[in-house]
């Protein structure tokens, strides 16, 4: 109980919320841009934002005119009608994201539309089968990937401690090493349909794509007529420093996949999630014409409100030059921490910003502090930034993850890294 004889909210957390999560003592109660303010009055600076979310940072006016105006019209209607904004922002997301003809089919989350580019897979494995006439349904995906929580993207996602104990998974997919382009080439078969992977791999601890590794998926696409499929969930819509994460690798604008996957920033905050579709062939028809009527759907995807505010976030991305500042600051970030040397640390890799800072397990191990708490070493890591007012996301057993809203500015930087610098510091 507080001292008022209300229930306080970690023990609302502890007696009615599912345990799911390993969740901070934080408790969140109102942002401004970048600083978040828990219940009790304490700042904290957000580079977590949202696990990749708070693209804009927390009441941006933009968003907020969205919030006031648009429910007054129209929340929500069926998709048995045209709503104007979802073909807005369908047609922002293809001439202006992608700008590449396509359509584009809207979720609310990350999960659902990676499900979306799996029965879009099915589908083209059907209309184009294998030589023998039988259906292709093999996709190849990497170790590290994560696709989402539902079985489809569970079976997708190369990480045995996300699937561990849900089996049987959906059939149908096979893990690669990620960028290895030998073992890619050794393994498309007659059966394989389709390529899905994340250009930056976030949950799997920030592993980068090589540029030459996207090139070789492109081209054993094109050769074996499979469906080359982008995961841009955490790594899209500028948070790399580009509209397409994947351009941000480097002499990789020529590569163009066959559909692409978005959700977390694109909506800032609001459930949103969507896939495009590219305009090609498939079989006796086209590719974005595989999921026809009655083939996928959505109860809210799409809706007048979701769709009005993804429109405002590309708008507001574009507006505010956001890519290029999450390029520039990533920069700063990279430039900074590498230079620090520090022996806590065993890399610091990343692009724009999303960034990973990797710790040393051996090294932490001299810190009687980490060892007395016998947790991985980014969720010790996560636990001390927090308490020095810097909110961080873990990310496998040993990296650290800096996510902060595009709108973060250089003096929000300079706050991090000192922080950061402060607490490593302290603890060697
Ligand atoms: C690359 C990637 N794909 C899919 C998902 C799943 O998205 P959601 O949690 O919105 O279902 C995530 C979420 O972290 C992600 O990072």
């Amino acid at each position: 109980m507080t001292t008022d004889g209300e229930i306080a909210t970690a023990d609302l957390f502890a007696r009615y919320v599912a345990p799911t999560y390993g969740r901070l003592p934080v408790q969140p109660q109102r942002g401004r841009g970048v600083e978040l303010w828990d219940e009790g009055g304490r700042r904290f600076l957000d580079f977590g934002a949202g696990v990749a979310v708070s693209s804009l940072g927390h009441a941006h006016p933009a968003l907020l005119d969205v919030f006031r105006g648009q429910p007054g019209d129209l929340v929500h209607c069926s998709n048995l009608y045209q709503p104007r904004g979802q073909g807005l922002l369908a047609r922002a997301l293809v001439e202006d994201v992608v700008g590449l003809p396509g359509k584009c089919f809207f979720s609310n989350s990350g999960t659902e539309a990676n499900e979306g580019l799996i029965k879009l897979a099915r589908r083209f494995g059907e209309v184009v089968p294998a030589a023998g006439g039988a259906p292709r349904r093999e996709i190849i995906s990497f170790t590290n990937s994560f696709h989402g929580r539902t079985t489809g993207g569970m079976a997708a996602t190369g990480q045995d401690k996300i699937r561990d104990g849900f089996g049987p998974l959906m059939e149908g997919f096979t893990h690669l090493p990620f960028n290895d382009v030998d073992a890619l080439r050794a393994a498309v078969s007659d059966r394989s349909v389709a390529i899905l992977l994340e250009p930056v791999q976030g949950e799997g601890g920030i592993h980068l794509a090589t540029g030459e590794f996207l090139s070789a998926a492109a081209a054993v696409c094109r050769e074996r007529d499979l469906l080359l499929l982008f995961d841009e969930i955490q790594c899209g819509v500028g948070r790399c420093g580009e509209m397409c994460g994947w351009h941000a690798i480097g002499d990789t604008r020529g590569i163009v996949p066959d559909a692409i996957s978005w959700a977390k920033g694109l909506g800032g905050g609001f459930p949103l999630g969507a896939f495009w579709i590219k305009d090609r062939p498939a079989g006796e028809g086209r590719l974005p014409d595989l999921l026809g009527p009655g083939s996928h759907g959505s109860t809210y995807g799409g809706s007048p409100l979701a769709s009005a505010v993804g429109l405002a976030v590309l708008d507001t991305v574009r507006r505010e030059g956001l890519c290029e500042n999450a390029a520039a600051l990533g920069r700063t970030v990279l430039e900074a921490a590498r230079g620090w040397g520090h022996p806590l640390l065993s890399e610091v890799r990343g692009l724009g910003l999303m960034i990973g800072f990797e710790y040393d397990e051996a090294a932490l191990a001299e810190v009687p502090e980490f060892v007395r708490s016998g947790r991985p070493a980014s969720l010790f890591m996560v636990d001390a930034f927090a308490a020095a007012g810097l909110l961080t996301v873990p990310a496998g057993a040993r990296v650290v993850r800096w996510l902060p809203p595009l709108v973060a500015g250089e003096g929000d930087v300079a706050e991090a890294l000192e922080i950061t610098r402060n607490v490593l510091d302290g603890l060697a």
